[in-house]
């Protein structure tokens, strides 16, 4: 008899190289956990349907779980001859009990065992991204008592822009990864539904309880087509997609804070432990945790293209494609939890530069857009204010002053309506005390978010 479990009907040993082409165990290897919980879900529904004896179900069970320990403790041995996780754990129970084992794969295919073991496997991971996720944001809340009298320069095209809260920074990635989580758990619901006893791709003609599975394996429902069951991999897809979208907001905040760290910039202080320096400059503090979390993310977005377009052009149903699914997606999920591990702590540890940002942050006229709003609030149509302001932000640039420089008479020949309460408009303290709508960067505004944030985080 061939030592194949699908060997019945070949006459000829398969080649080394189709073994070597075709095995997956290299990388499915790290399903062996959920596997065995959906083999043993699996024997027990069998059992329950009459399918196997109490006392067969009792074997399989107590086997299977000794086989997850050995492999837990590295003492499993692969073989590349037996391809997959899913056969090697069945062969391994078979070994040791024989018939009893081969009764194991009683109305299943490994094409829905396979869809089933990767839904746990997801299930879990987006569990584990939900809890990093949230570490990084407690790590950004966690900033924001000691950061609560910083004022930013916000920008738009990398320009100077309004002055905001740094609060309002860490804040805006909080609502980044939120959504993130949200996209997860949106995913998530998909992800729980059982694919198990769709067997290959018809479903079978023996008497067995989907519904008995998906409820041992906590899934919430069942999956009602077994042609789409087989074929499905929508759920990787998507939940790939929640992660290359993790990756771009790592990237970008990454990218914020390398250039915070420069000395042309000079916001930020990373501490010494996630710093690394040059062998050549001695001088060299180098942000090389955040360059990888950068570089990495395009690791991610290629994982997701590959996904796509694996899954672009496959006819109905399982088609050997599949496997390569695996590859991709643990790559993703291993970088973006990487990255998210290594996020939380540098957010917690590096420091604002104050002095710095201080002796710099009235450059560049961010009150400008504060005095056309003053202006606006005396009867002056908006456009014409913005000219108003414009004439004076040039005079102010020939002056190498400040707005607030301005003397009344220069501002009220721009604009008699002026008066000299305008200097309540001027200066970035007075813009952040001045800005007021809900979501706004202001200082009372950001500080109710903030304790919005820590209710919302359970921040004691
Ligand atoms: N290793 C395979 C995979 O990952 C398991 C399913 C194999 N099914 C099959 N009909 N050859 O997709």
């Amino acid at each position: 008899m061939s030592a194949k479990a699908w060997g019945g009907r070949f006459a000829e040993k398969t080649d080394a190289l189709v073994e070597r082409f075709t095995e997956s165990i290299s990388f499915d290897a790290r399903l062996a956990a959920v596997d065995i919980r959906g083999s043993q879900a699996h024997a027990r529904m069998l059992a329950k349907a009459g399918l196997l004896t109490d006392d067969e179900c009792r074997q399989i069970v107590e086997v299977l779980t000794t086989i997850g320990e050995e492999i837990t403790r590295g003492e499993f041995v692969w073989k590349i001859e037996l391809e997959d996780i899913h056969m090697h754990i069945e062969s391994e129970l078979i070994r040791r009990i024989g018939d009893v084992g081969r009764k194991l794969h009683t109305g299943r295919s490994r094409n829905d065992q396979v869809s089933t073991d990767l839904k746990l496997y997801v299930r879990d991971a987006i569990d584990e991204l939900d809890r990093l996720l949230q570490d990084v944001q407690l790590a950004f809340v966690g900033r924001c008592e000691r950061d609560a009298d910083v004022v930013l320069p916000g920008y738009t095209h990398l320009q100077r822009a309004q002055p905001v809260m740094a609060n309002h920074y860490w804040l805006a990635y909080c609502e980044k990864f939120q959504r993130d989580r949200e996209r997860l758990a949106d995913a998530r619901k998909r992800v729980n539904i059982c694919p198990l006893g769709a067997a290959a791709l018809a479903g079978t003609s023996l008497p067995i309880d989907r519904f008995e599975t998906a409820k041992l394996l906590g899934f919430e429902s069942v999956a009602a087509n077994s042609l789409d069951v087989s074929s499905d991999r929508d759920y990787l897809a998507e939940t790939i997609g929640a992660l290359a979208l993790i990756a771009v907001h790592l990237s970008g905040w990454a990218e914020e804070w390398i250039l915070w760290c420069t000395t042309e910039f000079g916001f930020l202080k990373l501490p010494d432990a996630f710093t690394t320096g040059s062998s050549i400059m001695p001088q060299k503090r180098n942000p090389d945790v955040l360059e990888l979390i950068r570089g990495k993310s395009a690791r991610v977005l290629a994982d997701q293209q590959q996904i796509l377009t694996l899954l672009k052009g496959l006819p109905l149903a399982y088609n050997r494609d599949l496997q390569e699914d695996k590859l991709a997606f643990f790559d993703a999920l291993d970088t973006v939890a990487a990255s998210l591990e290594i996020a939380a702590p540098l957010i917690t540890r590096a420091e604002l530069r104050r002095e710095t940002i201080r002796a710099r942050i009235e450059e560049g006229y961010l009150d400008a857009t504060t005095l056309m709003e003053y202006l606006i609030q005396r009867g002056v149509p908006m456009r014409t204010g913005h000219e108003v302001v414009g004439g004076l932000v040039k005079l102010a640039e020939t002056r190498g002053c400040q707005l607030a420089e301005l003397s009344l008479e220069d501002l009220r020949a721009a604009c008699d309506l002026i008066e000299p309460n305008v200097t309540d408009a001027l200066g970035v303290d007075h813009v952040v005390a001045k800005l007021k709508s809900f979501g706004s960067g202001g200082r009372e505004a950001v500080a109710e978010r903030v304790a919005a944030w820590r209710e919302r985080l359970g921040v004691k």
